[in-house]
């Protein structure tokens, strides 16, 4: 039955437009995420994805349209066309209800795991440090990372810089958390380990908006997927859809080429009984080889995760 009462969007966002210089960017996005929400937006390099990302915590200054978070207005359009900003102390408090994890991993250098995620909340929430530390410790055994507390990012992997980054904007507490390509600058290897996380985090009813490459953690985690071209939403919908059966030729091409150089899952490879069957919903009725090819990538993703899941020690539990 639906609720009597509309609960209205975490972020809600009308007609984002940004430009630099004379190259507009964002042409007008719409977007709107419940909470709980997982949102996956794929796209082409240079379609805006960063960008939306960015102008939804105001690292970037949208040039017109609406933004809220949370019941609170960062931005609308005002007279004569100008884009009008909420005061400085509603923007910052927004912004602490914000996480984000960048591509790059972006921790202080000089810190160590324990002490990048301790910071923001002991400089901007002005919490004490045995607090910040108990709290941040907690958070690195979520990660699987308690035994890397005290080590530096540059004495860690990749994967796990990620993940003491994802610890460091959950000390946050944020309500809701951005992830921008957070996999793509890690060994293929390591991805595995920080799209566990986010899948745990996922389950736990986290709102995430997650740009990603990573089609079978788009198609496996995400409530739904937006492709944009150009700085347009071109096709939205469950992942089903428009993973399984793109309806726009831009999304059809889009994800060929992102298919095609995707690693498969070897020949012969039993698929997982419980991963998704895209045929099994009655509004899919795209190319079955896309399918077929969609399927193994997810099958892939979910037996990486459940071997690490099995190997894990109990240090490098979930979220
Ligand atoms: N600060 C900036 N100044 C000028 N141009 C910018 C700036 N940031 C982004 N752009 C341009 O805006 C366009 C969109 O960039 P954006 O980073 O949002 O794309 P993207 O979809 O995230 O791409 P990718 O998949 O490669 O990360 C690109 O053409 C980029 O060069
Ligand atoms: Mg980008």
């Amino acid at each position: 039955m639906a609720p009597l009462v509309k609960v209205a969007p975490l972020v809600k966002v009308q007609g984002l437009t940004k430009s630099f210089g004379d190259n507009q960017i964002l042409h007008g996005i719409d977007l709107e995420v419940a909470a709980g929400e997982v949102i996956s937006i794929i796209g082409p390099s240079g379609s805006g994805k960063t960008t939306i990302l960015r102008c939804l915590n105001l690292l970037e200054r949208p040039d017109g349209g609406r933004i809220e978070i949370d019941g609170q207005m960062l931005c609308e359009d005002g007279a004569k066309g100008r884009i009008k900003f909420a005061g400085k102390s509603e923007i910052r408090k927004v912004r602490e209800e914000v996480g984000m994890v960048f591509q790059r991993f972006n921790l202080f250098p000089h810190m160590t795991a324990l002490e990048n995620v301790i910071e923001a909340p002991m400089a901007v929430k002005g919490i004490d440090k045995a607090a910040a530390k108990t709290r941040a410790l907690e958070l690195l055994d979520s990660v699987g990372l308690s035994h890397r507390a005290d080590h530096y990012p540059l004495q860690m992997s990749g994967g796990q810089q990620q993940r003491v980054a994802i610890a460091r904007a959950l000390a946050m507490d944020p309500r809701v958390m951005l992830f921008d390509e957070v996999t793509s600058a890690v060994d293929p290897e390591l991805a595995g380990e920080i799209l566990l996380v986010m899948k745990q985090l996922a389950e736990q009813g986290m709102t995430m908006i997650v740009v990603t490459h990573e089609m079978g953690f788009a198609a496996d985690v995400s409530d739904r997927v937006l492709f944009i071209d150009h700085g347009l939403v071109v096709e939205e919908g469950k992942a089903s859809q428009v993973l399984g059966a793109p309806q726009h030729d831009r999304t059809k091409a889009f994800l060929k080429a992102v298919l095609e150089r995707a690693p498969m899952a070897p020949e012969g490879e039993p698929i997982d009984e419980s991963a998704p069957s895209w045929e099994a919903d009655a509004t899919v009725s795209g190319d079955a080889s896309h399918i077929a090819e969609l399927e193994s990538e997810v099958a892939r993703l979910r037996q990486e995760l459940n071997t690490k899941e099995a190997t894990d020690t109990p240090t490098e539990g979930g979220v």
